[in-house]
């Protein structure tokens, strides 16, 4: 059993919706998950996860949703190292817009630096492509947790 720190950013709601299904496969699986939709330094710190996912959508131009841009600029200001720990990405975004999936990229590069590890790389999820992203992220979570989880 492993404990996952889950961030999520969402404007209109789908990346929660995401975050909630990814979260109840994961217990299924045996793990427990700290769903966080105001994430923060603090809470990734208080105790010593073993893996961390985030689930974002991507807004305005190729940003950041307002609900995680905090720990996006935390972690940027404090760097609380996370070296050798597991992290994953799934990236929700339109690819109508030019910065298709920024978040996803901009909170990948950030847990990059603070030195953790993608044993899978982030999924994009396409709002042009699909209208399951629940089923998509379940499909990529698979793979993931066999890999950051084992
Ligand atoms: C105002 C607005 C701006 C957006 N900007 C981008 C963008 O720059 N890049 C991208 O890939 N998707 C962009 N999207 C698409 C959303 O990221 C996508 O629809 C996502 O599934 C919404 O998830 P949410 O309901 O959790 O907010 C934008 C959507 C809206 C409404």
């Amino acid at each position: 059993m492993k404990q996952i720190y889950l961030a999520v950013g969402s404007v209109t709601g789908t990346a929660t919706a995401v975050a909630e299904r990814v979260a109840l496969e994961l217990k299924d699986l045996g793990h427990e998950v700290q769903l966080d939709s105001q994430a923060s330094v603090a809470a990734l710190t208080q105790q010593d996860f073993d893996a961390i996912l985030v689930v974002t959508a991507t807004t305005g131009q190729g940003d950041i949703p307002d609900n995680l841009l905090p720990f996006y600029a935390e972690l940027g200001d404090t760097m609380p190292l996370q070296t050798g720990k597991p992290f994953g990405v799934i990236a929700l975004g339109d690819s109508s817009y030019m910065n298709f999936c920024g978040a996803g990229e901009k909170m990948e590069e950030r847990l990059y630096e603070l030195q953790a590890v993608a044993p899978v790389p982030k999924v994009t999820i396409d709002a042009t492509e699909t209208v399951t992203p629940d089923d998509d992220a379940v499909f990529w979570l698979k793979e993931w947790s066999a890999a950051a989880l084992a």
